[in-house]
């Protein structure tokens, strides 16, 4: 690392490259991401999430019978640990956040046999990680609503059910596709926060239960994937387009920020912001409410020019998390839900890089630059 950096950028580590990664290539200056090698722009909107997971895990996509098989698999780890269940409905008692309620209960998950760090039993884990997210999130949701949790369709695969177990409703198509969709978009994007964290973890030599759940709270916060919901209040509080501008003039006046807009890599238009605008089209053109729709496509313009006003050469463009809030929306997807979507999505990510560090064996360490003094001496309690 170079000393001369500005301490923010030695801070936050920007452009350090610390892993080399075959799961996804993020081109911020060019608003290109390849996942796995192919454009997010054709493997989000055609693939199911089961074949993008398999395709993380195995470099290439599935056969139709290795997809049925996978499936199957998924399918058969759905049924959540007696443990998890149990502190579930705990949680509920007390209100917890679903994100911190998802957090907990992942690491109930190595239960009742504890965790595995051999290859096949990290294999095993992951499925188990990969199918139960969200079954515990609809369970908890419906917990917290007072509601008993609804046992899960195995006829149905990753997405339909997951809606389905929320509602007790088969999703149409056109709902399954949208949230197949967002969570093929979103499942991985080189070493974000909560990626780097669960490569972290497993550099360790611990195992993939630790490394999933110290991901979960680094996903949690605002600045990483905490925003959609907050993006969504910021266009509901506007309320009408002839209120966008006043609105968010007034927010930037205050030296506040706009939620779904700028990244610490994109510094052009965020490709994935493109693939769920295009999602959210085709929802809200459905049954979806096309009024809520017009009013955050003016937000975002009216959101750009004024980036640009006030933020002059900073390059502040729309991310994920603005169409994210839209489409999620679109799906009938409470506000709450949005950030523990977002994990269910990217938990496909953080598993392959959990296999991808593994293999490394490589612990990672970095260094820290002390700036405090040198000459302090201990001074009694007594005197002090
Ligand atoms: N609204 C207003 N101003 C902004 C915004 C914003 N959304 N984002 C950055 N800025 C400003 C900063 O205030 C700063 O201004 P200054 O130079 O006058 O001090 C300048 O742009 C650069 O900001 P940084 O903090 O250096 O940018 P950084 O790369 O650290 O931040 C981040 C990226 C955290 C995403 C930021 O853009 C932000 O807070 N956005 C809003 C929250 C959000 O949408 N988060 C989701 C990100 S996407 C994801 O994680 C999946």
């Amino acid at each position: 690392m170079d000393d001369k950096k500005a301490p923010s950028q030695m801070v936050g580590l920007d452009g350090v490259i610390a892993a080399q990664t075959r799961l996804s290539l993020v081109d911020g200056k060019n608003g290109i991401l390849v996942i796995a090698g192919f454009p997010v722009e054709d493997l989000a909107r055609n693939a199911t999430f089961e074949e993008t997971v398999f395709l993380l895990w195995n470099d290439r996509l599935p056969t139709a019978v290795e997809l049925a098989a996978f499936k199957r698999r998924l399918v058969g780890a759905r049924a959540l640990p007696e443990a998890t269940a149990t502190l579930l409905r705990k949680a509920a008692g007390q209100k917890a956040p679903v994100i911190d309620a998802l957090r907990m209960a992942a690491a109930t998950m190595s239960l009742p046999s504890g965790p595995s760090v051999a290859p096949d039993g990290a294999e095993e884990e992951a499925i188990a990680l990969v199918a139960r997210f969200p079954v515990v999130v609809a369970a908890y949701w419906r917990l917290l609503d007072g509601k008993e949790p609804i046992v899960g369709d195995p006829t149905l695969d990753h997405a339909a059910n997951f809606l389905y177990m929320l509602t007790g409703r088969k999703p149409s198509g056109e709902r399954t596709r949208a949230l197949e969709t967002y969570l093929n978009t979103v499942v991985d994007h080189g070493l974000n926060a909560s990626t780097f964290t669960a490569r972290v973890i497993i550099s360790t030599q611990s195992d993939m239960v630790s490394a999933i759940t110290g991901a979960i709270g680094a996903l949690k916060g605002p600045l990483h994937g905490g925003a959609p919901g907050p993006a969504l209040d910021m266009v509901f509080d506007i309320g009408d387009p002839a209120r966008a501008e006043s609105y968010l003039r007034a927010k930037l006046e205050r030296g506040e920020r706009l939620m779904g807009f700028g990244h610490r890599v994109y510094k052009v238009r965020d490709p994935r912001a493109d693939v769920l605008a295009g999602a959210a089209k085709a929802l809200y053109k459905g049954d979806a409410d096309k009024r809520l729709y017009d009013l955050a496509t003016t937000v975002e313009k009216t959101a750009l020019r004024l980036l640009d006003e006030y933020k002059p050469g900073r390059n502040l463009k729309t991310n994920v998390e603005f169409y994210t809030a839209l489409v999620l929306h679109g799906i009938e997807l409470p506000v709450e839900l949005f950030t523990p979507c977002f994990a269910i999505g990217r938990v496909g990510g953080w598993t392959a890089h959990c296999f991808e560090q593994a293999k490394l064996a490589r612990l990672i360490r970095p260094q820290s630059q002390y700036v405090g003094p040198t000459d302090r001496r201990y001074v009694p309690l007594s005197a002090r």
